[in-house]
């Protein structure tokens, strides 16, 4: 399997940043339903990345809205709802053994469903107050904060099927994941 590197940034803008792993989940995303791409290299990449930015964006950047006044708790505590759900589906993907079965493609599917809702409401409800109600400067320091956080969980190998098997079971304990035959919105 060869590599696909995980872009390192070590400043911007945090809405800019955040912005840019999003556009790269979408081509992992893409890259884990064509056939003919290198579906272990992606799905490996994307776990990673995932995991590193969501667990940064849950430290640094969710709480520093907050106390700017940008979100309020419910939209934080929301926004850690669709992480806890969106690596639920990246824990069955990293479960299944082979990337050519029905298994896999489903698996894919739940994971770019979790992901694009998310994806498409931390645009709005989230990035969007912060680019109006938070100063630049303010949004650099945070972009600089965030990636630090997301390198160094990159370098503990974050997206291994542990290490994302303790990120759900914490999301468990502390009541982030909907139970069995709950739909949330
Ligand atoms: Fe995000
Ligand atoms: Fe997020």
């Amino acid at each position: 399997m060869s590599e696909i590197s995980i872009p390192r940034p070590t400043q911007g803008d945090v809405v800019d940043l955040i912005l840019d792993d999003h556009r790269f989940f979408e081509s992992l995303l893409r890259d884990l339903r064509d056939a003919t791409a290198d579906r272990e290299a992606a799905r490996a990449a994307l776990s990673a990345v995932l995991i590193a930015h969501g667990e940064a964006e849950e430290e640094k950047v969710y709480p520093q809205l907050q106390r700017k006044d940008a979100i309020d708790e419910h939209e934080a505590e929301h926004g850690e709802e669709e992480h806890a759900e969106g690596n639920q589906a990246l824990l069955h993907l990293l479960e299944c053994k082979g990337t050519d079965t029905q298994k896999f493609d489903d698996a894919v599917e739940k994971l770019a469903e979790a992901l694009n809702h998310h994806i498409g409401e931390e645009e709005q409800t989230i990035l969007n107050p912060a680019r109006t109600e938070v100063d630049e400067k303010v949004r650099r320091d945070l972009g600089e904060q965030w990636l630090a956080r997301r390198s160094e969980l990159l370098d503990a190998d974050c997206g291994s099927i542990e290490f994302v098997t303790k990120v759900v079971a914490r999301a468990e304990r502390e009541g982030k994941l909907p139970d069995e035959g709950e739909e949330k919105d």
